[in-house]
């Protein structure tokens, strides 16, 4: 089993190429990024933190290769390729800032991937997500189950660590579902949030659960707020968590950014959606009953996804 992850020379992908590493089940793990000149010398940061990673092997118990380069033909055959390449969100940034220059790494990353892997899987993580992950997709001429964003998972991830917090309990007993593209109008969902099969409403109040489901929808921007620059350790493990499903058929139930053509009302758009996620890639997007309300919500936000894709569109046309 063969992974690579583009961008790895950076925070997200450095951290999805460990976890993916640590968990000991792929052969090897590829670590694509371009080199970076500096005066007179030439750094390879993915060479680098691919050596520095490789030799945690001994320590962390892990037979995973993990090699970095800046030459798209070690990639070939991957089963699953992970972009992070581009721009991270500064603060004074929206995720939509990063359009027009993201938009052409991810075009020129998946060119050069599908050239060696024609039939691989790729998931998304530059942003604004679920842009890129169409664009991914039109560039890779992939079957769209083949291709799909992360950022659901890291969502509810944020959603879930706050209801624990306030909660009192295990993260790990929280399950939660979450609709709609990467940004501020994403749709957590109360009524699909249980502690350990209770439903959450039943164990906290309204105003406390609408102030958690506001931090989680700006969850990304408080993190930017801190660092100075976008998270990395739940993205890039959310990352990880996507390519373990595929990798080891497990028929995860994730929210992923997916291909939309008809469900929930949505066409021609790639948004947050619960799929079930095993070899193959998506093999169903599960259309859950959503309400009056949620269903306003999800309108919006994808009102707001296609309106990024528009303007996305219109860059390129000019
Ligand atoms: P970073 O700057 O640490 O890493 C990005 C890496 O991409 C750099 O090492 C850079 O050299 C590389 N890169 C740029 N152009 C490239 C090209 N043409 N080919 C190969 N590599 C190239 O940024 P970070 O924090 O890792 O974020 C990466 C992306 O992930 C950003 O777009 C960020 O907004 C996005 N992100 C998305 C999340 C999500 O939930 N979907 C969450 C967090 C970040
Ligand atoms: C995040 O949600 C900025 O998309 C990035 O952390």
């Amino acid at each position: 089993m063969k992974v690579t992850v583009v961008g790895a020379g950076g925070n997200v992908g450095a951290t999805t190429a460990f976890a993916i590493a640590e968990r000991d089940y792929a052969k090897e793990v590829v670590m694509v990024d371009i080199e970076r000149k500096e005066g007179d010398k030439t750094f390879y940061p993915s060479k680098g933190r691919g050596l520095d990673m490789w030799q945690t092997a001994p320590i962390q118990s892990f037979d995973t290769r993990l090699t970095g380069t800046v030459d798209y033909k070690d990639t070939a055959n991957s089963d699953v390729c992970v972009i992070t390449a581009g721009i991270p969100r500064k603060p004074g940034m929206s995720r939509d800032d990063l359009l027009s220059i993201n938009g052409n790494i991810v075009k020129s990353v998946t060119e050069q991937l599908v050239k060696y892997s024609p039939d691989t899987i790729i998931i998304v993580v530059s942003n604004p997500l679920d842009v890129m992950t169409y664009v991914a997709h039109a560039a890779s001429n992939l079957d769209s189950k083949k291709v799909m964003g992360m950022a659901g998972i890291l969502d509810t991830a944020r959603y879930r660590a706050f209801l624990a917090e306030a909660l009192d309990v295990s993260p790990k007993d929280i399950q939660a579902m979450l609709m709609g593209g990467h940004g501020d109008t994403m749709v957590p969902l109360p009524r699909y949030t249980t502690v350990s099969g209770i439903p959450v409403t039943q164990l906290i109040d309204d105003a406390t659960l609408n102030d958690i489901v506001e931090r989680t929808k700006k969850g990304g921007g408080e993190l930017v707020g801190l660092m100075g620059t976008s998270a990395w350790y739940a993205p890039g493990t959310a990352a990880a968590q996507m390519v373990e499903a595929i990798m080891l058929d497990q028929n995860r139930i994730f929210p992923c950014a997916a291909y939309c053509d008809g469900e929930f009302g949505i066409s021609d758009l790639f948004i947050g959606v619960p799929v079930k996620l095993g070899k193959g890639g998506i093999k169903e997007i599960v259309e859950i009953e959503l309400d009056e309300h949620e269903t306003k919500l999800l309108r919006a936000s994808e009102t707001a996804v296609r309106s990024t894709l528009d303007d996305f569109k219109k860059l390129m046309d000019n």
